[in-house]
């Protein structure tokens, strides 16, 4: 009878997300769809890296904006908040903390060593500011302060996964056994989503051309008119091959959506035309995200609850940053006992 009671401890699990823009559906097959999945099996934490996002400079109002859109983005794609820890980073003052402290055992050169801050510092020489070079190393804060188990991440934030690693065992090393290393999660594989007008490249939040991107809340409409100009080839058969970039691309898409394999797909356009088949893939990414829309509406409209789940969110793991962060503090010799 009593076992019952004893629950088994979950593996702890810690995502984040930048406040840049409202998500493309290739963030959202690629990841966020299955934030939710991995959400019933882990205890997960959801986090708006919204420190991060200063690196670039947001103009102040619309970073604003973006951080409320993308905490109700999170609420809205139906990650429970009282089953998860559903937080905005900012608002947990143990990161910016910590981070400092994990400065202090990050080295220059593995620091410069990252792909990412070399491939933004050469795209933005203006503005190579200390705070891009740091940045792994709160990423790193952001996954120790809570002892996560696992990280889902892409290929591009798998070296940073690594430097936290490193720093940690670093840490460990020298001071006692404070951090778990954690592990990238392995999850289903999402979709990898290309652009519509050059399918070659990744769907990208940035992407100068209006219709080389689909974004989470871009009404049905404007969906479909995107579809039926994506780039596609001149066979006009819908199959999965190499070189058809174009036409793998929707197909994956429309996989992601559906649940559907590529025979399938192609079975199901044998004989149908390119025209055919955009429409198709357009309704099926208006369906697939339609729920997540209206709960996005629904939700933006209520700032009090807005705040209020986010304030929660934030006491909810700021208790537990907060112990990590004691315990980080006092193996370097800072004062704790007060
Ligand atoms: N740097 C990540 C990105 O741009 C976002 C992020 C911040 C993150 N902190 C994190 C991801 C902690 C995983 C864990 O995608």
């Amino acid at each position: 009878m009593e076992n019952e009671i004893i629950k088994e401890k979950k593996p702890v699990v810690l995502s984040a997300i930048q406040p840049t823009s409202i998500p493309t559906i290739g963030n959202y097959l690629g990841a966020l769809k299955n934030w939710k999945n991995m959400s019933e099996d882990n205890d997960c934490l959801f986090a708006v890296a919204d420190l991060h996002a200063l690196t670039v400079h947001p103009e102040p109002a619309k970073l604003r904006q973006q951080i409320y859109e993308m905490y109700a983005t999170l609420l809205a794609l139906g990650l429970d908040p009282e089953k998860n820890i559903v937080f905005i980073q900012s608002m947990v003052p143990a990161h910016a903390e910590l981070a400092w402290i994990l400065d202090c055992y990050t080295m220059f050169g593995e620091a410069q060593r990252m792909t990412q801050f070399k491939d933004k510092s050469q795209k933005h020489a203006d503005n190579v500011n200390v705070g891009l070079f740091a940045y792994p190393v709160l990423m790193a804060a952001d996954i120790l302060l809570y002892q996560a188990d696992y990280v889902p991440v892409g290929a591009d934030q798998k070296q940073h996964l690594e430097i936290a690693r490193d720093i940690a065992d670093r840490f460990n090393n020298l001071r006692g056994q404070t951090f778990k290393l954690p592990e990238p999660y392995i999850g289903k594989i999402g979709a990898k989503v290309m652009s519509l007008q050059d399918p070659t490249q990744k769907m990208s939040k940035s992407d100068t051309n209006p219709r080389a991107s689909v974004f989470l809340f871009d009404s049905p409409d404007l969906i479909m008119k995107k579809f039926k100009s994506a780039v596609t080839d001149s066979e006009a058969k819908v199959r999965y091959a190499d070189g058809k970039d174009g036409i793998n691309n929707l197909m994956s898409i429309y996989s992601g959506c559906t649940g559907l394999g590529f025979d399938e797909i192609e079975r199901e356009f044998e004989g149908k035309g390119y025209g055919d088949f955009k429409v198709r893939v357009a309704e099926a990414v208006i369906e697939e995200i339609r729920p997540v829309r209206e709960n996005f509406e629904r939700i933006m409209k209520d700032k009090a609850y807005l705040l209020e789940t986010a304030e929660q969110g934030a006491q909810r793991a700021g208790r537990i940053a907060y112990r990590t962060l004691q315990k980080a503090k006092k193996k370097v010799g800072l004062i704790v006992d007060r």
